[in-house]
Order: structure tokens, then C-alpha cells, then sequence
């Protein structure tokens, strides 16, 4: 289990998270919702070490990991996707792999959830779309064999036609029980489908939160057109 507990963080002197309270369960999946700007990209940063915190802690597992190193909370479960589908655009989809593991069993365990991935292992990563350039940015953490997988904005800039298929992948993900989610999403509808429960993020606090399912759509559209 992860506990943001009272963080405040930012760059320099400007704080952009306000006494954030965050947690997210084992074998759970919670959403963080909030316009552009809102503070979300920086929550996780901070959840995973690469920013400081200014004040409060960050517990995985109980333990204090607050002034750990990002290496050091990857070690400890914690699988990162950063926004934007990053990958090294010159290498190969499966050189890009490779990067964490030559290991054949858990490439192959790792290419049976992104099917669409086996045909592409040997195209440079930079002539992929940016739908297939998401699924190997997801591929790439999942060989680290992550407790926690930590998704920033997955559908961003991806084509409509393609943002389904990642859906299904991120919610197939959710169910498997030995991974936790923590979903920073701009739809609300798939957010809510894949999450258990939902935070609101305004201005870098947290405004409100609940119980997640398609349910809740409409309370936090509400909360998120203020
Ligand atoms: N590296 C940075 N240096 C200074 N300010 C930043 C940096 N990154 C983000 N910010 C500011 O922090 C605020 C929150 O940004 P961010 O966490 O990226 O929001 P979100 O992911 O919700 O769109 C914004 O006002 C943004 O301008
Ligand atoms: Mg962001």
C-alpha cells in the first residue's frame, strides 16, 4: 500500500501540492483526476522520488520511503509511466525491452498482454504510433515486475480509434490481482471504469474523492467544473 500523508511539493520556491493526502490499497486501483495544470504529473513525481517533498511523508508498505531515491522505490514494487510515451526513438521496440531485461520468459510474458507489440519488435521505436509507442512505454515498466503500476495521462494524444484498445489493456491490468494502479486521467469514464476510487485535484489540493465506478461519473464531472 502507498500513503501520500500531508505532502507538500513544488519547484523552487513555489509549492504546487498542498497537504496532499493519497492512498492507494494493495491489489487496488485509484484514480487521479484534474485539469491540465492541476498538479497531477507532479503528485506522482513525488510519489516516486523524483521530485522532493517539502513536507509530509510517502509509506509503501508501512515504511518510510519519503527520502528514497527513485531506483530505491522501483526496487520496492513501484513501476512508473511517465506522460508522453517515452521511449528511446532510435532503438527498436525490442531493443528498447531489452533496456530492462534480456530475459525471454518475462519479454514474452510481457508481449502476451501487448500482442500488437510482436510485430513490431524489430521497428525503431520512433516510427511507432503513439498508441504502440504507449503500450511498449507500458511493456518496458511491466518488465520490472512492479506491484504498483503508476500510469500519467496513458490515452493522452493517442488516436480515438487505438484509445479502446489501451483501455481494455490498462482495465485487463487492474483485474489481475497482483497489480495495484494509480491512474492520473483526464476521461473521466475510463478513469471511474478502472478504479475503485477516485481523487479530485484542483490548484494541488484535493478537493474531493469517492468511491470510484461509472457510478461516480457525474459527481466528479461536478466537482471537476467548478
Ligand atoms: N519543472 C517544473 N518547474 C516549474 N514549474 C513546474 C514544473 N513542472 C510543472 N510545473 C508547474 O506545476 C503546476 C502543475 O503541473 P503538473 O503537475 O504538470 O500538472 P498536471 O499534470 O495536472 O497537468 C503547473 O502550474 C506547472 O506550470
Ligand atoms: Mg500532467
Amino acid at each position: 500500500m502507498l500513503e501520500l500523508i500531508g505532502v507538500t511539493a513544488g519547484y523552487g520556491r513555489s509549492m504546487v501540492l498542498h497537504d496532499v493526502h493519497v492512498e492507494v490499497p494493495t491489489s487496488g486501483a485509484v484514480a487521479i483526476m484534474g485539469h491540465n495544470g492541476a498538479g497531477k504529473t507532479t503528485l506522482l513525481r513525488a510519489a516516486v522520488g523524483l521530485l522532493p517533498v517539502r513536507q509530509g511523508k510517502i509509506l509503501l508498505d508501512g515504511e518510510d520511503v519519503t527520502r528514497l531515491r527513485p531506483n530505491a522505490r522501483v526496487r520496492r514494487g513501484l513501476g512508473y509511466v511517465p506522460q508522453g510515451q517515452l521511449c528511446f526513438p532510435q532503438m527498436t521496440t525490442l531493443e528498447n525491452l531489452q533496456l530492462v531485461t534480456t530475459d525471454k520468459a518475462s519479454t514474452d510474458e510481457v508481449l502476451d498482454t501487448f500482442p500488437a507489440l510482436r510485430g513490431l519488435l524489430s521497428r525503431k521505436a520512433g516510427l511507432l504510433s503513439g498508441g504502440q509507442r504507449q503500450q511498449l512505454a507500458i511493456a518496458r515498466t511491466l518488465l520490472t515486475k512492479p506491484r504498483m503500476l503508476i500510469l500519467d495521462e496513458p490515452t493522452e494524444g493517442i488516436q480515438p480509434n487505438v484509445v479502446a484498445e489501451i483501455e481494455s489493456t490498462i482495465a485487463a491490468l487492474a483485474a489481475r490481482g497482483d497489480l495495484s494502479l494509480l491512474l492520473v486521467e483526464q476521461h473521466v469514464g475510463f478513469a471511474l471504469r478502472a478504479t475503485k476510487h477516485y481523487y479530485v485535484l484542483e490548484s494541488g489540493r484535493i478537493t474531493s474523492e469517492g468511491e470510484g465506478g461509472p457510478a461516480a461519473v457525474d459527481a466528479v464531472r461536478a466537482a471537476m467544473a467548478v
